[in-house]
C-alpha cells in the first residue's frame, strides 16, 4: 500500500480486523505486506509493525511477491508514476486518487488492459458510494443523457453548516479537515477542483470518451455568505456545489461545477453534510439516485477494500479479460455561453429613486426577464437587492453583469448563482 493517512489507516485496520472473513471470501489470505509513507516515525491513527513501513517505494513496486498495489497517497506525482510502475511490474492497482484518474485515467486503463490487468478506482468518486462499478456494468445498456451530482463532501459539509447557522465558512472548514474529509490542500475542495476531477471521471465512463478536467467549467464556493443562505431559504431553495454533465440534442456535452440554488423539493437539495449523491439519467432506466457518505476513513475504506477483493479474485482465478476502457468517442464539449437557466443576483445598491429601474433596464436590454425582487434597506442610503430571473442565456447574463458592475449606484454585486431544477 502507498500511503497510511486517513484512508490508508482505515484500509490497514479493516484488512486486519476482517482478515478471516476476507480469506474465506477469497479462498486464500489477503496480506498487507508493506506500506510506503513519507515519515516512518510518525504517530498514526492505526499503528502497524514498524518493519512493514518503508519510505522506499521502488522496493515495494518491484517486489515480485506483491501482486496488488493500493495507492492512497494522493496528489498527481509521484502517485501517477508509481501506478504506471506497478502496472509495468504486472500488478493490479486499486486507487482512491481522483486527480490521477481524472488526468491520466485513459492512458492508465489502456496500459492495464494491454497487460490484462486492471486499475480499480471506485473510491475516487463519492467515497463509499458505489457509482463507478454501476456505470461500468449495470447501466451499460443505457445511453446516459445526464449526470447531476453533489460530489464533494468537504464543501457539502460547509454549505450544510452555513445553511443551518452552525458557524461560518472557516469554522465549518476546520471541522471538515478534523474529520478527515478535506484534501491535503483544501483549496482543491473549496475551488471546485476536486468535484471537477470527479465529474471528469464519471463523464469519461458514462459518455465513453476521455473527458479532461480542464474541459469542466469550474467555480468554487468561496464567495457565499450566510445572507445568501437566508435568502435562499426565504425563496424556497438550498445552495449546493453541483457537478452537472448533460448531452444536448446535437450530441454536445456540457460539463460544469459551480454553486447553485436547487428547489428544496429536489433530491439533490436534501443531500446534506458529508453525504454525496449522483443522479444518473439513462434512456432506458430514467433517473436513478446513488447516495451515501462521500468522504471519511471508513466509507472510503469500504470502496477501496471492495476493489481490492475484486482484484484479488482476478489474481486467484488467474487473469482478467474484461474490457475495462471503452474510450471510443471523441466527445464534443460545448461552452457555457449557450446555457439557459435562471439566475440569482444579490447586490448592494444606493437606496434612491430610479436605481431599480436602471438595473431592470440593463437586464431588459439583455433580454433577461426578472421573476422576483427582494429589497432590504440596510441603512438610510444603502439597500440589499436580491433578484431572481426567469430563464436566460448565460452569455446575456454575463454581458449584463459586466454592464451593471461599473454603475455608480451599485456598490457591490455580492453573489451570482445559477438556479437549477
Ligand atoms: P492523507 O491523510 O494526507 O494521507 C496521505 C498518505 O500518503 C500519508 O500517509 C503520507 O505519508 C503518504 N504520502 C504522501 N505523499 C507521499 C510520498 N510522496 N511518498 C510516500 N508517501 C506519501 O490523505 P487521505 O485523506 O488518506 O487521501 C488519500 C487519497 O484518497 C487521496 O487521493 C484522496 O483524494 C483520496 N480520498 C480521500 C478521501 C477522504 O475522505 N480522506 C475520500 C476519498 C478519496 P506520511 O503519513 O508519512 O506523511
Ligand atoms: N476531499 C474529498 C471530499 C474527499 O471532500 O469529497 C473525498 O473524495
Amino acid at each position: 500500500m502507498l500511503g497510511l493517512g486517513v484512508v490508508g489507516s482505515g484500509v490497514a485496520r479493516i484488512l486486519s480486523e476482517k482478515a478471516e472473513s476476507y480469506a474465506r471470501e477469497l479462498g486464500c489470505p489477503l496480506e498487507l505486506s508493506r506500506v510506503v509513507v513519507r515519515d516512518t516515525g510518525k504517530d498514526r491513527a492505526y499503528a502497524i509493525e514498524p518493519a512493514r513501513l518503508t519510505t522506499d517505494a521502488a522496493s515495494v513496486l518491484e517486489d515480485p511477491e506483491i501482486e496488488l498495489i493500493v495507492e492512497v497517497m494522493g496528489g498527481e506525482e509521484p502517485a501517477h508514476q508509481y501506478i504506471r510502475d506497478a502496472l509495468g511490474a504486472g500488478k493490479y492497482v486499486i486507487t482512491a486518487n481522483k486527480e490521477v484518474m481524472a488526468k491520466h485515467g485513459a492512458s492508465l486503463l489502456t496500459l492495464a488492459q494491454e497487460r490484462k490487468l486492471d486499475v480499480l478506482y471506485e473510491a475516487s468518486v463519492g467515497g463509499g458510494i458505489p457509482i463507478i462499478a454501476p456505470l461500468k456494468r449495470d447501466l451499460l445498456a443505457n445511453e446516459i443523457v445526464a449526470l447531476s451530482a453533489v460530489i464533494n463532501g468537504t464543501t457539502n459539509y460547509i454549505l450544510t453548516a452555513m445553511s443551518r447557522g452552525e458557524g461560518d465558512f472557516d469554522e465549518a472548514l476546520a471541522k471538515a479537515q478534523a474529520l478527515g474529509y478535506a484534501e491535503a490542500d483544501p483549496a482543491n475542495d473549496i475551488e471546485g477542483t476536486d468535484a471537477a476531477y470527479k465529474l471528469a471521471i464519471l463523464a469519461s465512463l458514462a459518455f465513453h470518451g476521455e473527458v479532461r478536467p480542464d474541459q469542466v467549467y469550474c467555480e468554487g464556493i468561496g464567495g457565499l455568505t450566510n445572507r445568501d443562505f437566508r435568502y435562499a431559504r426565504e425563496l424556497g431553495y438550498a445552495i449546493k456545489l453541483v457537478a452537472l454533465a448533460r448531452r444536448d440534442a446535437e450530441g454536445g456535452l456540457r460539463l460544469r461545477v459551480h454553486p447553485a440554488m436547487l428547489p428544496e423539493g429536489e433530491p439533490l437539495a436534501k443531500v446534506d453534510g458529508v453525504l454525496n449523491a449522483v443522479e444518473v439519467e439513462g434512456d432506458l432506466l430514467g433517473r436513478t439516485l446513488f447516495e451515501g457518505q462521500g468522504a471519511g476513513a471508513m466509507p472510503t475504506t469500504s470502496a477501496v477494500v471492495a476493489d481490492l477483493l475484486d482484484a484479488a479474485h482476478s489474481v486467484v482465478s488467474g487473469g482478467r479479460e474484461r474490457l475495462i476502457w471503452r474510450g471510443e468517442a471523441a466527445l464534443r464539449i460545448v461552452s457555457m455561453d449557450d446555457l439557459r437557466t435562471r439566475y440569482y443576483l444579490r447586490m448592494t445598491v444606493t437606496d434612491r429613486p430610479g436605481v431599480l429601474a436602471q438595473i431592470a433596464r440593463v437586464l431588459g436590454e439583455a433580454e433577461i426577464s426578472i421573476a422576483t425582487v427582494l429589497q432590504k434597506a440596510t441603512d438610510e442610503r444603502v439597500a440589499e437587492l436580491v433578484i431572481m430571473t426567469h430563464e436566460a442565456q448565460e452569455a446575456s447574463m454575463q454581458r449584463a453583469l459586466a454592464e451593471l458592475r461599473p454603475l455608480p449606484e451599485i456598490a457591490e454585486i455580492g453573489t451570482f448563482l445559477r438556479v437549477e431544477g
